[in-house]
């Protein structure tokens, strides 16, 4: 079998040779958004992105080119990743997978950068005062540390760098009641280094501090004096796992590149539209039916799934995700995701959604039928069942309960929504929306958690959510200064600069979605999560967070270059103070951390 596609235009040109002659087979693919047959088949069947296409008779060899485009003309193909993925042919009862497309960041040359004249250390200290000289150091020593060996142990685990090393310089800890969480000093000398700190975090982020040094100066550790806080006690990085199944293991080592990045809070995205990947006993149907996707299955092969792949994580694998995080100072907060993006939800419950709605609303994703109705009283009853279950599951304060991208109007042709907003005294869909969130924050509160949910959850008559929710800004960060004014904390992750799942430049080799921008290296550090001109927020404003969405991830590894270098520029920012960022340098400093991502093994993209 041999399968070839290219960008032409608008026009997505795939060429299908097959080894063997087929009577009636049928090209089953998935593209970023919905998609057109312009020639070369018929368009049978569609569901979001992916779609079958019935091809004429194929002889043996013989090349079958099959041209497509994006329903909705506006979304243009940007590069490789808007490319058929997961593509397979299924003859009769046979399903036969094309050849992958090469896929991920392209591995280039390194691009040139200009060193870095001071602590080559990512996030920049708060303070940082050299003596001018060195000391070769083979490691450390230490005793009855826990944070010391936690760091010890990342080191190992990844190969990177002997940290503990028996003729290493001695590391005493003194403590200083009086600093900040996550806060530490360091003090270098040849005879020895001094921690302090006020607990747990910040001796962890002292010695990632010093771990990072010996990589970024090459053994040679600076003399000198180190103090330093972060601007924000949330710094948080957000893995879609839903589109994208990645294996434990991937994820155990993005917690490490995280904690590397002095990153604090890892937002797991693990239910959505395709899949609920967390075993929970209350709802088995909702994961066993949903841990596959392709043929046969509740939800067909969307976002480059071919003819069969997924997963869900067990209730073991989510305790080692969890004491995996809390060695390394990570708190793990879990998104249910509700109540839309919940195609497969409705799909296995059938009622939560009212027989005689007669609403076509459609999602972003070209998805119709994927908000689960709250006037069907399995709605929230379930709704809560998960949220309670989830809660249990996860010691963290926080529970992020969705609430992003709800289609516009629906519910409006539901008799059950309307009575249900007459009783309520709700005028409009939006306000049943923020009903909606109330409910499941008051009930999120009754466990004892904190709701959070994406900014759309601060819409409805009555101010939406409520209950004390911590809201993401991530359209851009006006919805996230309005929330601010309207009493809510707020997150910042404006998909101008955060969304790392976002492609780095215009080119067609390059990889990655372009809805919201194109995002440099650059472009992750050049914003205030305090805008200058809403100075008044900042009390707020409790951190922010990067965030990848899995849509064109086929194999874990792809996410690798699409986070490095750019999770720099989002640990940059989260920890130095307003006005401490600047391109120039998070470029500088990024050349220096391709020892640090080499020595792991994360690949990175290096033209970025
Ligand atoms: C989002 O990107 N829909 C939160």
């Amino acid at each position: 079998m041999k399968f070839h596609a290219a960008l032409s235009g608008k026009d997505i040109v795939c060429d299908i040779t097959s080894d063997r002659a087929m009577q009636a087979p049928v090209f089953c693919f998935s593209l970023m958004v919905p998609p057109v047959v312009i020639e070369g088949g018929t368009l049978i069947t569609q569901t979001g992105g992916y779609g079958e296409v019935q091809l004429p008779e194929l002889a043996a060899g013989e090349a079958h080119r099959v041209v497509l485009r994006h329903a909705n003309p506006s979304f243009i193909a940007a590069n490789r990743a808007w490319l058929p993925l997961g593509a397979y042919l299924r003859d009769g009862a046979e399903t036969i997978a094309l050849p992958r497309l090469p896929s991920g960041v392209a591995d280039t040359p390194d691009s040139p950068f200009a060193p870095f004249d001071g602590l080559r250390l990512v996030p920049q200290p708060t303070q940082w005062q050299p003596t001018g000289r060195t000391i070769a150091a083979t490691g450390f020593v230490w005793h009855d540390t826990p944070a010391l060996d936690a760091v010890n142990a990342l080191a190992k685990r990844r190969q990177m760098i002997p940290f503990s090393a028996d003729d290493g310089l001695p590391v005493s800890i003194a403590t200083d009641a009086t600093l900040a969480e996550d806060a530490y000093g360091l003090t270098i000398t040849t005879s020895g280094v001094t921690v302090t700190t006020n607990g747990y975090g910040g001796t962890f982020n002292a010695g990632v501090t010093l771990l990072s040094l010996l990589m970024t100066h090459d053994g040679e550790l600076p003399l000198g004096q180190i103090t330093d806080a972060p601007r924000f006690d949330w710094r948080g990085q957000h893995l879609d796992c839903a589109r994208h199944f990645y294996g434990v293991e991937t994820i155990l080592k993005l917690l490490d590149l995280m904690a590397l990045c002095k990153l604090n809070r890892f937002h797991w995205h693990f239910a959505d539209d395709e899949a609920f990947r967390v075993e929970v006993t209350c709802l088995p149907d909702l994961w066993e039916k949903t841990a596959q996707r392709g043929e046969g299955h509740v939800i067909p092969s969307v976002f480059g799934a071919g003819i069969s792949s997924g997963g869900t994580y067990s209730k073991a694998d989510v305790a080692t995700i969890i004491a995996h995080a809390k060695a390394l100072n990570i708190e793990v907060m879990p998104e249910i995701e509700v109540p839309a993006h919940a195609l497969a939800f409705c799909r296995i419950y059938p009622e939560t959604r009212d027989p005689a709605e007669n609403g076509q609303e459609t999602s972003v994703q070209g998805y119709n039928g994927n908000a689960a109705n709250p006037a069907m009283p399995a709605t929230l009853e379930k709704f809560k069942a998960l949220a309670t279950e989830i809660a249990n599951m996860f010691p963290f304060q926080y529970l992020h309960l969705g609430g992003d991208e709800l289609p516009h109007e629906t519910w409006s042709g539901s008799p059950a929504a309307r009575k249900l907003m007459e009783a309520e005294q709700l005028a409009t869909t939006d306000d049943l929306f923020g009903w909606t969130m109330e409910k499941l924050g008051a009930h999120t509160a009754s466990l004892g958690r904190r709701p959070a949910a994406w900014e759309e959850a601060a819409r409805g008559k009555n101010g939406g959510i409520g209950n004390g929710a911590l809201l993401f800004s991530w359209t851009g960060q006006g919805p996230g200064i309005a929330a601010a004014r309207a009493g809510y904390d707020v997150i910042m992750t404006p998909a101008q600069h955060a969304y790392l799942d976002m492609a780095h430049s215009e080119g067609q080799q390059d990889w990655g979605a372009n809805w919201a921008a194109y995002i440099s290296l650059e472009d992750t550090v050049n914003w205030d999560p305090v805008p200058d001109d809403a100075p008044d927020i900042a009390p707020r404003i409790k951190g922010i967070e990067g965030t990848f969405w899995s849509e064109f991830t086929t194999q874990d590894w792809e996410v690798e270059a699409m986070l490095a270098p750019r999770i720099l520029g989002i640990a940059a920012k989260a920890w130095q103070p307003a006005g401490a960022t600047s391109g120039p340098q998070i470029r500088s400093l990024a050349g220096h951390y391709r020892a640090v991502f080499d020595r792991m093994g994360w690949a990175r993209n290096k033209a970025a």
